[in-house]
């Protein structure tokens, strides 16, 4: 338990008097761009010159250093662990993987079409059903919750793969790391040591980002002080738009298109861009360079596709990052690469936005640990532009 959660239910419904505008003015921003809505230990972004930062550790530095478990550990206590604190950790996790028969029977009752990020966020709100703490606010509960979360969305987001396709869903060996379990589960076969790192250093990377739309979310639902199944059921949800979480998607489809037609890509993107289409996989609200966690991404991305033979993949997707920047300036971000090293591990398209899902769930938590310390309802304004002074007629007369 972190030493910082020390507190009660009562300090998490303790509300701070400290609003970031003055009592009678306000702030209007469209999608809240440039707003402070509130503070945060947890993650810096430098959006200019492309730095991102895990509670005080470069981007750079944890991709190479940590695992995913290490990172999750650092994030929801604001330190690294130790040997046995790490330990400690990877146990609880083990032991909370498996999920309850009745979600796996959820999961069975699904269409097999049913989008499988949209699987995940029923299933995620289910999982609150059999947690008997699922409402107790202590920090101590979040915190164990937290890591429960963690524990069982890769077995959901792994049954639901296999049940979609008719295979039986693999039992977790309740001995790995994330990412070795994940992809067991998911393939039904022990994953090889590069697959296994790579997938690890991809959860790393897609850890955490701010206050991004489905974090802020995450966060508008815990200041309710509602419970962090909700939360992060909420957080789901909004991480499945496709100018969110579920670009991943869009951007392998969009090569998949490319691949299969032999189509040039820079004229294919230059064409989508003709017609005002949004290129996915491109631009960002906060960086205005390269996102550091795709710089990373595209190495790695370059190595997989030498080492499957698959050289042409890497330089179809170069070349659209060329004609994005030489066309319109736009940088490629952290899901144009992702997708790629996710295709080039054999993973299925439609799981990209579960496995984004998986990785941010310890983000989205921290966040939500963080919100109830001090928590404040998050509760903007809209400005009135509507009529004023109508009067209601009679039905009749309408
Ligand atoms: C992420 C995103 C929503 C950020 O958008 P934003 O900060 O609201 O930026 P805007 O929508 O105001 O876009 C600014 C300009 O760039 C253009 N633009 C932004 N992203 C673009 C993209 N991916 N493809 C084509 N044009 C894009 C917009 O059309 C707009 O051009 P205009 O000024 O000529 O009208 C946006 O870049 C996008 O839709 N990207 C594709 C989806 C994606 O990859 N999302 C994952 C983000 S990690």
């Amino acid at each position: 338990m972190a030493e910082q959660r020390s507190g009660s239910t009562e300090a998490a419904s303790n509300v701070r008097e400290r609003p970031i505008v003055e009592s009678g003015s306000a702030v209007k921003a469209r999608g809240l761009e440039g707003v402070i809505a509130l503070e945060s230990e947890i993650c810096f972004i430098d959006g200019q010159a492309g730095v991102l930062v895990y509670r005080g550790y470069d981007i750079h530095d944890l991709a190479e250093n940590t695992c995913f478990e290490e990172t999750a550990y650092l994030l929801w206590n604001g330190r690294l662990p130790n040997h046995a604190e790490l330990d400690d950790l990877n146990e609880t996790l083990r032991r909370e993987r498996p999920v309850p028969e009745r979600i796996i029977d959820l999961l069975r009752a699904a269409p097999a079409d049913a989008s499988p990020t949209a699987v995940l966020r029923t299933a995620t709100s289910a999982l609150a059903h059999f947690d008997p703490e699922a409402d107790d606010m202590s920090p101590e509960s979040n915190y164990r919750k937290s890591v429960r979360l963690q524990a069982k969305i890769p077995t959901v987001i792994a049954a639901h793969g296999r049940l979609r396709k008719g295979q039986e869903p693999v039992a977790p060996l309740q001995e790995g790391s994330i990412a070795h379990e994940f992809l067991y589960m998911l393939n039904g076969e022990q994953p090889g040591r590069a697959a296994e790192r790579t997938f690890d250093a991809c959860l790393v990377l897609h850890a955490e980002h701010g206050l991004n739309a489905s974090t802020f979310a995450g966060r508008v639902i815990g200041s309710t002080l509602s419970d962090i199944y909700s939360a992060v059921t909420g957080a789901i949800g909004a991480l499945k738009g496709p100018l969110h979480g579920g670009a991943n998607i869009g951007v392998i489809r969009m090569l998949l298109e490319i691949n299969k037609s032999g189509l040039d890509p820079a004229e294919h993107v230059k064409d989508k861009l003709s017609r005002k289409e949004r290129v996915m996989g491109f631009g960002h609200r906060v960086y205005k360079t390269l996102d550091p966690r795709a710089a990373i991404l595209r190495e790695m991305m370059e190595e997989l596709s030498e080492e499957r033979g698959e050289r042409a993949w890497y330089d179809m997707t170069a070349k659209i990052v060329d004609t994005m920047e030489g066309e319109k300036g736009l940088y490629a971000n952290v899901d144009f690469f992702s997708a790629s090293v996710y295709y080039m591990l054999g993973i299925d398209p439609d799981l990209y936005t579960p496995i984004f899902a998986l990785s941010r769930t310890a983000g989205w938590t921290a966040h939500l640990l963080e919100q109830w310390t001090e928590n404040r309802l998050i509760r903007p304004r809209a400005e009135y532009v509507g009529p004023r002074g109508l009067k209601v007629p009679h039905i009749q007369d309408r």
